[in-house]
């Protein structure tokens, strides 16, 4: 690929970037995998188990994302500082290192996979929490590089001009660094130990990473359609006063049945269920710098106010799936109520998909958008054939999945929660319903879509510099 790119830092990202869609590509072939193995338990028996599968699943999915994250703030930190990141050779470094660590890591999983329930498994081959189970060694590793990168952000804005865009994003870092800390510890109750896991997961999902799209999306919208400066910075703000006023407490919907005090109960309803209002507000922001920037591009006779179709369209993929996959689907779910009956089920999954998806890989692939442009040095990135067949077939992949799965989950409530109370017997005669075999028929169907989406994806990233469409 041809490199413009001024900025060293911008470099790195792509470093990033190119890392994160090989996790995000490896993602999905373990996701399918797990796909398999629900509907024919033989498949790969004790070659390659569905724990197994799972796990790198969702650890590659936090993994992909992170790195897209950490590229992300890479690659805007000079455009908005106007100076190369502090220490750049550094940085480099660090990702060197992590990279390593993880491509370590995952062999592991990959070639030894579990160990004895002892302290040689926890450092050597995985920590077993959900999620973040990078073994100790490579923990301490990823904590090491992260608190660099903070270093790089604060010493970069310290140095540079600190606009709110940048403001927002030093004070999230501390928070999100700081987080993944939360889970580094030790005990050998189990309670306990959930108790501080979920603050990285919950404030990582609920509270941090939707902090970064607000700051990923002001920072995309002025460069795409151009939006206003003080316009996007105000919504930033008041985006972030939300977003941590109901996220945070909002934490306790994962409090009901853990062995934490009963007053989660109250906690945890209220304020979780205010975490969709923050999601409103993006949306409705995305949407009217869309149309404002449109309108005023219109009326001055300029055909159109957006120079990246591809990101602006991924942009509005995250304002509604955020809404959709966090709000709506994390909202069914989460008063006491009905958690009752649907915890843990595959309606939780339904909601996982598409939060995820919705609210994080969508940005992602939009910024990925912005550093093809960079990189490139295109005036005006248009919607290629591959583009197009990418952002359908992705979001028709996913929706899919989560109806299934919501299906699926349905069948469970209703027959293992709601008319056999839960006991271990239930468990098995929910899983023979037709509804839920069919909806994980569905499911499997639905994620070779998203793959083949993917694959147009990669198709069209990779082809966008050699594409003569785009206006340079
Ligand atoms: C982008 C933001 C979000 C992401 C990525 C996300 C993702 C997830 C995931 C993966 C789980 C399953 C965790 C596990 O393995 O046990 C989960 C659980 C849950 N989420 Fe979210 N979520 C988000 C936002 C929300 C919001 C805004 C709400 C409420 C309005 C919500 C409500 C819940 C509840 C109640 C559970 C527990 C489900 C259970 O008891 O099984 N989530 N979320
Ligand atoms: C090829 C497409 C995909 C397939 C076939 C697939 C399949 C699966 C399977 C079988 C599981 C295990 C579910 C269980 O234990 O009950 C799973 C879990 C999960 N997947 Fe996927 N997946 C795909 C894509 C994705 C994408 C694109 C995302 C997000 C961006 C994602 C996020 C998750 C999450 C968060 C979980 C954990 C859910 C929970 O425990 O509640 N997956 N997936
Ligand atoms: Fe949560």
């Amino acid at each position: 690929m041809a490199n413009t790119l001024k900025w060293e830092g911008q470099q790195l990202a792509t470093w990033y970037f190119t890392v994160a869609i090989v996790l995000f590509g490896a993602q999905l072939l373990m996701g399918l995998i797990a796909a398999v193995q629900f509907l024919y338990p033989s498949f790969l028996f004790e070659i390659f188990d569905f724990s197994v599968a799972r796990m790198i699943h969702i650890n590659a999915l936090i993994l992909w994302m992170v790195f897209a994250m950490v590229g992300a703030a890479y690659w805007l930190l000079p455009d908005e500082t106007g100076i190369e990141v502090v220490g750049i050779k550094w940085a480099k470094l660090g990702f060197i290192v992590l990279t390593a660590a993880v491509t370590v890591v995952v062999v592991v999983y990959i070639v030894v996979q579990i160990g004895p329930a002892n302290d040689m498994t926890i450092w050597f081959i995985n920590e077993g929490r959900e999620y973040i189970e990078a073994p100790r060694w490579a923990d301490f590793g990823i904590a090491i590089v992260l608190v660099g990168f903070l270093l790089h952000v604060f010493l970069t804005a310290i140095k540079g001009e600190r606009t709110g865009i940048v403001t927002v994003l030093m004070a999230d870092m501390i928070a999100l660094v700081g987080l993944y800390l939360c889970g580094m510890g030790f005990t050998d109750s189990i309670s306990m130990d959930q108790f501080w896991w979920w603050w990285v997961i919950h404030l990582w999902v609920e509270a941090t990473w939707e902090v970064l799209v607000g700051v990923f999306a002001a920072y995309g919208l002025i460069r795409i359609i151009g939006a206003q400066r003080q316009i996007v910075e105000m919504w930033l703000w008041i985006e972030v006063a939300m977003l941590f006023g109901s996220g945070i407490l909002g934490m306790g919907h994962h409090y009901f049945w853990i062995g934490t005090p009963e007053y989660w109960w109250e906690i945890g309803a209220l304020f979780s269920a205010l975490e969709p209002l923050p999601l409103v507000a993006m949306f409705i922001h995305v949407t009217y710098d869309w149309g404002k920037q449109q309108g005023i591009a219109k009326a001055e006779g300029r055909d159109t106010a957006i120079a990246n179709t591809p990101a602006l369209a991924w942009f509005f993929a995250n304002a509604f799936g955020n809404f959709l996959g966090a709000g709506v689907w994390g909202f069914f779910h989460t008063m006491p109520q009905v958690n009752i009956y649907t915890h843990g089920t595959q309606f939780t999954s339904a909601h996982g998909h598409l939060a995820f998806f919705g609210a994080y890989a969508t940005i992602l692939i939009g910024v990925f958008y912005i550093a093809v442009q960079g990189t490139n040095n295109i005036k005006r990135l248009k919607a290629t054939f591959d583009f197009k067949m990418g952002i359908i077939l992705l979001n028709l992949g996913v929706f899919g999945m989560t109806v299934a799965l919501t299906i699926s989950g349905y069948s469970q409530v209703l027959v293992e929660r709601a008319q056999m109370g839960a006991t271990w017997e239930a468990f098995f005669i929910s899983q023979d319903t037709l509804w839920f075999v069919q909806g994980l028929g569905w499911r499997l169907a639905m994620g070779v879509v998203t793959l083949v989406g993917f694959i147009y994806l990669v198709k069209d990233l990779l082809s966008t510099g050699k594409n003569k469409i785009h206006e340079r």
